[in-house]
């Protein structure tokens, strides 16, 4: 297994270029099954996820080429001969349960493994269940995997109205909805920008969609869709952890492709803390000078509200911070893992349920910690960025899930980090 080794550095300044995002990626890749034609994405990341879904896709009987050194995805679905998610393919990533609505809409049955347990919380996937049993789904859970059949051979349009957000079951939804018979109305939808991507696709194929971007969405089913070409958009997680390099590090860098309205709660914070961040005409500028940053408060809510893909991040630059800072996670139960590995280096963490009280310390002292899971291994780079010596982190094939050529990104802007392959 890789491990990556990076060593305390001062300042970081340059440019990062941004990819288009994994899990925008992921519910779109989807959208191929939605029609026989061509759909082809640009912008698409480089990442071990999407390499998952690509196997995923090819097993039903997708056709996925990987183009222009995997920035392009041409896919095709004319021949799709399996309906069979398998639980091999399914158990390494949750997003595979994203098929389960797309093949249930065009050929009216499917039979997709359940995701199984995962690293930050139960995360079960009712939600996808309930909105795809009111658009007429019949389903039946049996040896692990969801056995499903839309009633009379098509899925119907319904009122869905979703008892809290979910990004997952939005999307799954919405694509199953752009081929039911007549209009889906989803309420209480999620308003992350991934969804407004899928919709602005799916839109491109021929789909009926008003509403996305606000709490309804309103599909009006069609018959067939046709083929798009679709670019991805900007990965906002990816972005907000690049522009908290030199805030934990100081410097100036400059992230490419960034954009304001894709991290606004997350902007307002580091503002807070004391760094500034600039659009520029390539994308956003994030800069910091001198001194300690701030301690601040965060919540992590459903979008626009500040992301929970971005909270262990953001921890580690508040344990570096002036003062004491309160995380609170409202999304996943059981997401403060790195908190004990970030105590290894230094940090002065209390985590006390779904609340981690920090109190910033001078400076953090490498050390040999683990990843946990995608976001809480880039958490510990930043760290270790920002530490004193040299730091060790394992199991970096968390890193690879989610993060494309990460140490060539890092290196651009100066920093000390190698792979070492084992
Ligand atoms: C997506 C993102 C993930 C991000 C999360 C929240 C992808 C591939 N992943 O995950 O990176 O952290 O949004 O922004 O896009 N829940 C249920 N039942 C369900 C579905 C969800 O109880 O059927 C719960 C979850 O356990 C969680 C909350 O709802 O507590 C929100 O999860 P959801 O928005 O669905 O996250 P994902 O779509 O899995």
């Amino acid at each position: 297994m890789d491990s990556i080794l990076v060593k305390g550095n001062g300042p970081l300044n340059g440019v990062i270029p941004i990819a288009g995002a994994k899990n925008a990626c992921l519910t779109l890749m989807p959208a191929t099954l939605l029609s026989e034609e061509p759909l082809t994405l640009t912008n698409a990341p480089r990442l071990s996820d999407i390499a998952t879904m690509t196997q995923l896709l090819q097993s039903l009987g997708a056709e996925v080429a990987s183009l222009q050194d995997g920035q392009v995805l041409a896919m095709s679905s004319h021949d799709i001969n399996n309906h069979t998610a398998d639980y091999d393919i399914v158990r390494k990533m949750r997003a595979s349960i994203l098929v389960l609505g797309p093949m249930l809409a065009r050929d009216g049955h499917a039979i997709v493994s359940l995701p199984g347990g995962c690293a930050i919380g139960a995360r079960p996937v009712d939600l996808h269940l309930k909105a795809l049993e009111a658009m007429g789904a019949e389903l039946d859970l049996r040896d692990g995997y969801v056995h499903a059949k839309a009633t009379g051979g098509r899925l119907k349009g319904a009122v869905v109205e979703f008892p809290f957000v979910s990004v997952g079951a939005t999307e799954n939804a919405l694509l199953a909805a752009t081929l039911a018979k007549g209009t889906t109305v989803l309420k209480n939808a999620a308003r992350e920008p991934e969804i407004v991507d899928l919709a602005q696709c799916l839109r491109r194929m021929g789909a009926q969609i008003e509403g996305e971007g606000s709490n309804t969405i309103t599909i009006q089913g069609v018959d067939r869709l046709n083929g798009a070409t679709h670019p991805v958009v900007t990965d906002r997680i990816e972005l907000g952890t690049y522009m908290l390099l030199p805030a934990i590090c100081g410097g100036e860098v400059e992230c490419l492709g960034g954009r304001l309205d894709l991290v606004g709660a997350f902007v307002e914070r580091l503002e807070e803390a004391g760094v500034s961040v600039v659009e520029t005409a390539r994308g956003l500028k994030v800069t910091r000078k001198n001194g300690r940053v701030n301690a601040v408060n965060v919540t992590t809510e459903p979008f626009p509200g500040f992301p929970t893909d971005l909270q262990a991040q953001m921890m580690a630059l508040l344990c570096t911070a002036d003062g004491v800072s309160v995380l609170e996670e409202k999304i996943f139960e059981n997401r403060f893992m790195h908190a004990p590995e970030l105590l290894r280096m230094g940090a002065k963490i209390d985590v006390h349920g779904g609340h981690a009280t920090v109190t910033g310390v001078e400076r953090l002292r490498g050390a040999r910690v683990m990843a946990t899971d995608l976001r809480a291994s880039v958490s510990l780079i930043l760290a270790g960025l920002a530490a004193e010596g040299e730091t060790v982190v394992s199991r970096v094939y968390h890193l690879d899930r989610g993060y494309e050529r990460v140490e060539e990104k890092l290196r651009g802007v100066g920093a000390h980090i190698e792979r070492i392959t084992s």
